[in-house]
């Protein structure tokens, strides 16, 4: 039975556990046990980081990496997304990483499929890799993840990392907050309280701002006043607690969710969520290549 990881709400707290223990212990060390296997990247949503992250994942694990974009292949000849999908996985591959802007691990629920799938993305719906790489990045830097106080920021709605990250926290039990502009609330995520940015700034370990996606909005806000209303900046920055971090996903609009300043301070961990998502999803590919006991949807 091949492990896969497309929802958070699948992993369990010692899942989570497990690959946190082993993504750390792939970034202490230079050796490298070589695996074999194969793995694509299915990307039906422009990424930097996921991608090349699975990708060098992959290569630093010796596993072999098949090439597949979009304007190359048959998607361009209007073969449907599950059609892409039973084709790889009759093509023999061990593993597929996707994104794409549906919720497309819902395939997956009356297919029957041999590889392992990794959720690289599912519209609004699910990031879960890029949840554990950050709760690897937050607990790096605190020793822990459980009681600490984390605020999630911005375009929240549209947000697969708020959704992803709010479970996995929560599950490690600690406490997330949302704030941002009104019209990026959502009742649809539950037991995350609404709150004030300001209030609840100075009390935050974790500060994570969002990207504003436009690409997924149909109202748009003004930019220029954005970063005063709802962002970080020199003046919020003081208001935070010295041993407080600040985190992005990444792609950062520069100078709208942070500005310059922000992007630049000690606190500020985004290139290091960067490096922690190479060592995590080394730690999950090898988790799928050795398999699991409850299932294609079930990660634990
Ligand atoms: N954080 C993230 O998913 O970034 P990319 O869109 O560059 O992959």
């Amino acid at each position: 039975m091949m492990f896969s990881l497309v929802n958070v709400n699948n992993l369990s707290e010692h899942t989570v556990e497990v690959l946190l223990r082993r993504a750390q212990a792939f970034k202490e060390t230079d050796y490298i046990q070589p695996q074999h296997g194969t793995m694509v990247n299915l990307f039906y949503e422009a990424s930097t980081r996921t991608c090349l992250s699975f990708q060098m994942a992959a290569y630093r694990l010796g596993l072999k990496v098949l090439d597949f974009t979009i304007e190359n292949s048959s998607t361009c000849k209007g073969e449907s997304l599950l059609d892409s999908l039973q084709t790889v996985d009759a093509l023999g591959v061990d593993i597929a990483v996707v994104r794409h802007s549906t919720d497309w691990t819902t395939l997956l629920e009356n297919n029957s499929f041999n590889l392992s799938f990794v959720n690289g993305g599912s519209g609004i719906h699910q990031h879960p890799t890029q949840a554990l790489l950050d709760a690897l990045t937050i607990q790096q830097h605190f020793g822990k993840l459980r009681d600490l106080k984390v605020t999630i920021v911005g375009d929240i709605s549209h947000s697969r990392v708020a959704r992803s990250n709010a479970q996995l926290l929560q599950m490690m039990g600690a406490t997330v907050r949302f704030a941002g502009p009104s019209i990026y609330q959502t009742d649809e995520i539950k037991n995350v309280e609404w709150c004030d940015f300001d209030e609840v700034l100075p009390d935050s370990d974790v500060v994570m701002m969002l990207r504003v996606q436009n690409e997924r909005h149909q109202t748009f806000l003004k930019i220029d006043s954005y970063n005063r209303k709802f962002g970080l900046n020199g003046d919020r920055l003081q208001q935070m607690k010295k041993e407080a971090i600040v985190m992005h996903p990444g792609p950062v609009n520069r100078n709208v969710e942070i500005t310059d300043e922000v992007f630049n301070d000690p606190r500020c961990k985004i290139l290091q969520q960067v490096q922690n998502g190479v060592v995590m999803r080394m730690a999950v590919l090898e988790r799928c290549l050795q398999g699991g006991s409850n299932g294609k949807l079930v990660s634990a």
